[in-house]
């Protein structure tokens, strides 16, 4: 549904304006405007700037308005990263990480991933959507508007395309936008351990499925020591983009591998995680406009090295961040977890964590030119914090300061009131 609707008076409209990526320095500058207003009609930004000017002489019949006088106004958080439709959980690993044991360990022993798929087989698609749409609404009261969700955890066909379905019928009955991601390449199946390139002549199978059912836009491939190789992600990827798929990959995560140089070559829309992207790496992303999608508390749970975030963005990338929420390697879709770890671990700026989370978390999905900024002509996503500036995001370590969330012109979550959607 779309709505009609002014904010007005804010503190600050935090407009983030862009239609594209920012890289390196751009990321700095967030275009505010104090003492700001918005007008949204049929849920699409008509206006936006100083307040007074905007609305002198203009008909508000017809409109919602919300007064924003001391709140920061923002475009809705993009989290474009994540794993969320998943069956099971794995609170087992996380002590077992605790005592010492590595993620690799647990995955290379027939843990890890392997259980979330073996728990997703079996999982009705009721219970994922069940579960799914209660992650959903976690998500946006955090200011998520649009988020990308992966598959991955059937590694069949059924599964894999069931995940995929699970996520399309979400979008019917969830205000949050999705984009799907095909990760059928997300580990080695039990059945197929030894003959990794015969898997991935099914997942190429596979993703003509998913193709000709239209049920994601990117491919994503775990390439990664010990799951799958460059070569073995170069050709899936090939074999994705000729079927009109963007390419997205978890890329130099644990070893460095070389994933950065292959998301370069073959112009993927981001490479993720990229804990440990070589130098090269990262200055052939930054050529080749990939963004680079960091997702610290992944780095976090698993104490392992944050991502280069500030050499990155002074090459020259466009760097993302992203929450990854999944049940193994981050069970957390806390957007201000995220900011802090960003701005205390990884020498990003508040300003550059905001773009990171904003437009170019829209340039990863592909979604710069619609949503991640207030701009004329794009989508009415915005959240209205509790607090006058977007510093506090950060500055209030780990807790929420979303106050309302608006999609496509309405008011989906107020800390206020529970409003039906
Ligand atoms: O992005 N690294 C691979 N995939 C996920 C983790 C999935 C899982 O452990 O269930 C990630 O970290
Ligand atoms: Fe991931």
């Amino acid at each position: 549904m779309q709505g009609n609707l002014i904010i007005k008076d804010a503190s600050e409209v935090v407009t983030c304006s862009g239609f594209k990526a920012k890289r390196g320095k751009e990321m700095s500058d967030l275009m505010i405007i104090e003492n700001g207003g918005v007008i949204i009609e049929g849920g699409h930004i008509k206006a936006v700037g100083d307040s007074c000017e905007i609305l002198k002489d203009f008909d508000t019949h017809g409109f919602d308005i919300i007064d924003a006088k001391d709140k920061a106004v923002l475009p809705g958080f993009v989290d474009s990263h994540t794993h969320f439709v998943f069956g099971g959980y794995r609170p087992d690993e996380f002590a077992w990480r605790l005592r010492g044991d590595s993620y690799m360990d647990i995955m290379k022993q027939g843990g890890g991933i392997a259980n979330s798929v073996k728990a997703t087989r079996s999982a009705s698609k009721e219970s994922l959507a069940a579960s799914g749409l209660k992650r959903l609404d976690s998500m946006l009261a955090f200011g998520v508007t649009t988020v990308e969700g992966k598959s991955g955890y059937g590694l069949d066909s059924d599964t894999e395309i069931k995940q995929l379905e699970v996520m399309q019928a979400l979008k019917e009955i969830h205000p949050m936008d999705i984009a799907a991601t095909f990760l059928g390449a997300h580990a080695i199946p039990p059945e197929f351990k030894g003959d990794e390139d015969a898997f991935i002549d099914l997942v190429i199978d596979m993703l003509a499925q998913v193709a000709q059912k239209d049920l994601a836009e990117f491919c994503d491939v775990f390439c990664e020591k010990s799951v799958f190789s460059v070569e073995q992600s170069r050709r899936l990827l090939l074999q994705a983009k000729r079927l009109g798929f963007r390419a997205k990959l978890h890329a130099d995560e644990i070893v460095q591998l070389g994933g950065a140089e292959l998301a370069a070559e073959l112009g993927a829309v981001s490479a993720d995680h990229l804990l440990q992207a070589s130098d090269q790496g990262i200055k052939d992303m930054a050529h080749a406009c990939v963004v680079a999608t960091l997702l610290p508390g992944t780095a976090f749970s698993l104490k392992e090295p944050y991502a280069r975030a500030r050499y990155m963005i002074d090459q020259g990338c466009a760097v993302a961040l992203a929450t990854d929420f999944n049940p193994g390697s981050c069970f957390s879709n806390s957007i201000p977890l995220m900011f802090a770890l960003a701005v205390l671990y990884m020498d990003m700026s508040c300003e550059e964590a905001v773009t990171a989370m904003t437009i170019n978390g829209a340039a990863a999905i592909d979604r710069a030119q619609t949503i991640g900024s207030i701009d004329k002509g794009k989508k009415g996503d915005i959240i209205i914090l509790e607090y006058p500036s977007y510093r506090f995001i950060p500055y209030h370590v780990g807790v929420n300061t979303v106050e309302t969330v608006v999609k496509n012109g309405r008011v989906v979550f107020s800390k206020n009131k529970l409003p039906e959607m």
